[in-house]
């Protein structure tokens, strides 16, 4: 039987458990011209020597494109208190809103090591601000014969995002 026809358990029906729609084939990522990936992935790079990390000695750098070619960067920041910390993905989310802008077109994460995809949180909070297809370049600056990076799509980084509705404010 597929996936598909199954029928859901009488403990799911009872408590009124909407099943998720089986996956579709594989959407491709938006087509985000490689001179903008790149631009990306060299912003992210810089802010990433700016990350305060005495505590992991972990450094990482994120950049966001906006539909009209803007550019917003951010690297972690932890603190003392250890929860206080702040990755670099939602670092470069606040310096877009408080640049004024709400639409992700793509997303560049840099880091030492063999690269690195985002954490849960910020999977979430970029899910706020870009659609499903919204391009993620990871890249890692440490990885076997220099700079190796791979694109995936925000949806498959965090499928069915957790989203409220909004008046639009
Ligand atoms: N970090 C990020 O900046 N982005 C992520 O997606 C994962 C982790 C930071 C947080 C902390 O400063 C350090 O990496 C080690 O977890």
């Amino acid at each position: 039987m597929s996936a598909k026809k199954r029928p859901a358990t009488k403990a799911k029906k009872a408590a009124g458990v909407v099943q998720a729609k089986p996956a579709k084939a594989k959407k491709k990522g938006r087509a985000v011209p490689a001179a903008v990936l790149d631009q990306l992935v060299a912003r992210a790079t810089e802010a990433r020597e700016r990350a305060y990390a005495p505590y992991s000695k972990y450094h990482v750098g994120a950049a966001l494109a906006t539909k009209d070619g803007r550019v917003y960067a951010g690297c972690n920041v932890e603190n003392s208190s250890f929860g206080a910390s702040i990755c670099a993905e939602r670092n470069a989310v606040v310096q877009m809103i408080a640049g004024g802008d709400r639409q992700i077109e793509a997303v560049a994460v840099v880091t030492g090591d063999e690269g690195a995809s985002p954490c849960g949180i910020c999977r979430q909070v970029l899910a706020e601000f870009a659609d499903d297809d919204v391009p993620v370049v990871m890249v890692g600056l440490g990885a076997e014969g220099g700079e190796a990076g791979r694109v995936v799509r925000l949806g498959d980084l965090l499928p069915l995002a957790f989203r409220l509705a909004t008046d639009g404010l």
